[in-house]
This record gives structure tokens, sequence and C-alpha cells, in this order.
């Protein structure tokens, strides 16, 4: 039985064939570390992780230098060295309640940080007015996911950053489900950082992410891990230039070389195209699910604001055994549960019993989406 991955919201699946070939290249050809040595191989994964920088700067429409834009061991690790580089006890955070685990779980480690979460409707979108209403004289971030990885709905970040600039907060955004699905502008959204993951729909591997930190921003946070840099070996302690103050030990190349050769696919490919696809698949789904009954669809039932991840909820069936049988009858690969966001999934009325998602990925296709339509249809 050919499977259908449906699971792109978890990571993506294949990624481009570039990808391993740039991997395997690095492991089997090249091998030297970065920041170090001087010898050619040492500056040729120096000029990949350059060109890494640099692509990831322009896809975000990033306005500070390539230098600013920091390569982490992944989204989590991203999002934490923000929450606990830069909070300090007395501090107030605004979060929305469709935040992930990768934000709820550090900032509830941290002492006397507190926070508020902005409501979201039955489909997971908040209301940006009603932000200002939260905000106290200690309010020092506002850390939001752009899309939700529950109910795909994607907050208008450009308002939310109006207001954060307005009021002189920095606006920090968790662009998981969006980076590579959806158009993200660190410039038009006012954004202080911006923190994606490598493995999702930027289709690198696992293991690595980026930060893209303002420098205002960068003098502010504290550096969670410290070590080698390779560079100012004369001091014991780290340096201030960007990015090595943030980027302590040895770097994970075989990723570097794996994420630029997708940045380079992404590139060719332009994300208007991949978003035209995502959304032709989305709005079939949404057409071919609309009518069957005892499905709950628990997000927006349109394509505005909305990345391809579509959460179900079998009313007269249990979620689990429903996705345990997508794949042993239909081959179709989902995830299913509450997805690290138990409070996405109060806001969306699924807690606890959680949802089955199905996720999108630009090798998807409209065959694809009918055997789903068709798998669920069968099965409720
Ligand atoms: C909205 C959101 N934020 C954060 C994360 C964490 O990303 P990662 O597991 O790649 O570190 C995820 C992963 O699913 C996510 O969907």
């Amino acid at each position: 039985m050919k499977t259908i991955y449906l699971d792109n919201a978890a990571t993506s699946f294949p990624k481009p064939d570039t990808v391993s070939k740039a991997m395997v290249r690095y492991v089997q050809e090249v091998g030297a570390p970065l920041n170090r040595s001087v010898y050619g191989s040492a500056q040729e994964a120096e000029l990949v992780t350059l060109s890494l920088r640099e692509q990831l700067k322009r896809f975000f429409h990033f306005p500070e230098r390539a230098t600013h834009v920091i390569l982490t061991p992944g989204n989590t690790y991203g999002l934490n060295f923000v929450l606990k580089g830069y909070l300090r006890p007395g501090d107030h955070v605004i979060v929305s309640s469709m935040e992930h685990n990768a934000v709820m779980r550090p900032l509830l480690q941290l002492p006397e940080v507190t926070f508020d979460r902005v409501p979201a409707d039955r489909d997971g979108f908040i209301d940006p007015a009603a932000i200002p209403a939260l905000i106290r004289s200690n309010t020092k971030l506002i850390v939001m996911a752009h899309g939700s990885n529950v109910s795909g709905a994607v907050q208008d970040a450009e308002a939310i950053g109006a207001i954060a600039a307005r009021r002189g907060i920095p606006f920090i955004l968790d662009g998981a489900q969006t980076a590579g699905h959806f158009p993200l502008d660190f410039q038009r959204f006012q954004l202080s950082a911006l923190s994606v993951p490598g493995h999702k729909g930027l289709l690198g591997p696992s293991g690595i992410g980026a930060l893209l930190l303002t420098d205002k921003f960068a003098k502010a946070l504290s550096p969670l891990i410290a070590g080698g840099t390779g560079s100012a070996s004369d001091s014991e302690y780290l340096p201030d230039a960007l990015p090595d103050r943030f980027e302590s030990g040895t770097m994970n190349l075989p990723g570097i070389y794996g994420w630029e050769a997708a940045m380079t696919f992404l590139s060719d490919q332009g994300i208007d195209k991949l978003r035209a696809h995502e959304l032709a698949l989305t709005k079939r789904f949404l057409n071919g699910i609309r009518n069957i009954p005892h499905l709950r669809l628990c997000g927006p039932d349109h394509t505005d604001n909305r990345v391809g991840v579509i959460s179900l909820d079998f009313l007269n069936r249990d979620n689990a055994a429903v996705s345990f049988e997508l794949e042993q009858r239909f081959g179709i690969l989902v995830r299913c549960g509450l997805h690290c966001a138990p409070s996405a999934h109060r806001s969306l009325g699924t807690f606890p019993k959680g949802t089955v998602r199905f996720s999108l990925g630009y090798v998807n296709t409209a065959a694809d989406v009918d055997a789903a339509v068709a798998a669920i249809r069968s099965l409720v």
C-alpha cells in the first residue's frame, strides 16, 4: 500500500533531493569545522553557512545584517534562548491562548515571571484589539505563534506588531507553522526576534533552526550557552560580536549544508507558488469534508489567514483509533492527540480529547487530498 504523508506540521517529508545530497557531501567530502581553521574546505563551510544566513535574511525580509541570523539547535531552543535570556523576575509577558509548549513550558520555568493569554476564538484566531487592555507597566514581551499547529489559524502579526511598537514592547514571533508556508515579513511585522525551525516548511533537516534578532534586542539578550566560538580566543569571556555571542560550540554542519540546499530550493520555487499550491489543496480538503456528518472541523472553514493544518474531531469515534485505522487501512499518516498545545485545545473546545491532524506539504497532490477525504468519509 502506498503511504500518504500528511504530518507536515510535525516535520516536512520528503525533503528535496538536494538536501540529503548536500548533507552527504559535507560528511564525505568537506568535514571541516566552522570559524576555527582557515584551510580551503573550512573556508567552503564558512561560505555555505554565510549563504544560509543570507538566504534566511532575504526570505524573511530581515533588515539587519546576516550576522544577526543566529543558527540554533532548533526552534524550541531559539524560543528558550529568548525567554530565558531576556526575562527577569517581576516581568510580565503577553502570549496567545494558542501557544505551543515550546513557549509555555520555558515561560512557566521562569521564577516570578507572570503572563496573560489573549483568548482565541473557536477557530484559533485572537483579536489584536484585545492586547492593549492586557498590557501592564511591567509587560516586557509579546510572544506568539504566528500559525497554530492545531487549527491552522494565522494571527494578524502586522496588527500585533503595530500595537507592540506603539507601546515599545518587543514582539517575538514563533514561526514554526508559517515559515515556508505563509509570507512572513520581519520588517512589516515590526519584530524584535523571529524563531524558526529548519525542518518543517523550510524543508531542511531536524536539529537546526534560526533566531533572527534586531541589534537592539540582541544587546538586551543574555546568551544562555557559553563556550568556544573560534573567535576572541585570547579571552575567557564570550565575545560581543554576533553571531558568535549566541553560537558557542561546534555547529551542526551537516544540518547547515542540508538547510542551505533547502533554502535554495524554496527561493527557486518562491513562497507565492508554494502558498498557492497549499491553498488549493487546503480548499479542496475543506470542500471535501464540509458535509460529512459526525465530524467537527476544529479551525477555520476558509483559506484566509490559514495554513494547511486541518484538525478534525470524529464525534462518534475515538480519535486515536481513527488515526490508527487511517494508517492501517488507508496508508495515511497523520498525528492524533493534543499536539504539545493543551491551551490551544482548550480554546478550540477539544481538550482533553484532542484531534486528528492532517497537515499538507509541498509534495502533496489533489489525489492525496481526495484519498484522505474518502478515508474520512468511510471512517465516520
Ligand atoms: C507552533 C509551534 N511552536 C513551536 C514548535 C517547536 O518546534 P520544534 O519542535 O521544531 O523545536 C512547534 C513544533 O511543532 C510548533 O508547531
